[in-house]
């Protein structure tokens, strides 16, 4: 497959551990990856998983500081060829609905629909409100792909590892990046 370049997000929703598989899978497909992190993406990343900061870092081609809005992403002349953000806090996700580019993470995905490049978010809340799904449905009518990491009871779930690497699967499918992190469904096959 042709390398690609992709823009990951990671915020400060539950969930970290996606956007930790999804790098880890676009470096193993050797894609050229910008990555941003927010303050509380940080800060889950040591709540919820035993990697450092660093090591996420380190899985990045490009890691850029979330004030730096000075970035080859914030222009719509730097090419990509998509952007994700996993997981996307409501927070984020707001900003970016409103088109409130107050960091660089809000820049670059606002730079990726006005370019109608593809916009891959995975909001992670639970309960919605009704301002998370106005929202979400203003994303969406602007082309922005909304994938919730919402689990595939049908792959018969034995482990968190396969819950995570058929969520990470999704994420990549919407991105339009092959991949073999689950098994296709090909039809029931009763006993
Ligand atoms: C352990 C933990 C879990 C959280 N989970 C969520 C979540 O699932 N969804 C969400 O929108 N915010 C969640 N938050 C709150 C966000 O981190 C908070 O709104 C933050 O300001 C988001 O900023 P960011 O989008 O810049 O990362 C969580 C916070 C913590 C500490």
């Amino acid at each position: 497959m042709k390398t690609k370049r992709i823009v990951v997000g990671i915020t400060g929703a539950s969930g970290v551990i996606l956007g930790i598989r999804v790098l880890e899978e676009l470096r193993r497909l050797e894609m050229e990856t910008h990555l941003v992190m927010s303050q509380w993406a940080e800060r889950n990343i040591q709540l919820e998983t035993d990697y450092s900061v660093e090591q996420i870092r380190g899985l990045s081609s490009v890691y850029h500081p979330i004030d730096d809005l000075a970035a080859s992403i914030s222009s719509g002349s730097f090419h990509t060829d998509g952007m994700v953000i996993v997981p996307c806090s409501m927070k984020t996700l707001a900003a970016i609905a409103c088109g409130f580019s107050y960091n660089l993470l809000a820049r670059a995905a606002d730079v990726t629909i006005k370019e109608r490049r593809r916009l891959v978010l995975v909001p992670r809340e639970t309960p919605l409100s009704s301002i998370h799904l106005h929202n979400m449905i203003t994303l969406a009518n602007n082309g922005v792909v909304l994938v919730p990491p919402c689990v595939g009871f049908y792959i018969r779930p034995t482990n968190v590892e396969m819950i995570v690497n058929h969520l990470a699967g999704k994420i990549l499918d919407a991105l339009g990046i092959e991949n073999q992190l689950f098994p296709r469904w090909e039809g029931a096959r009763e006993n």
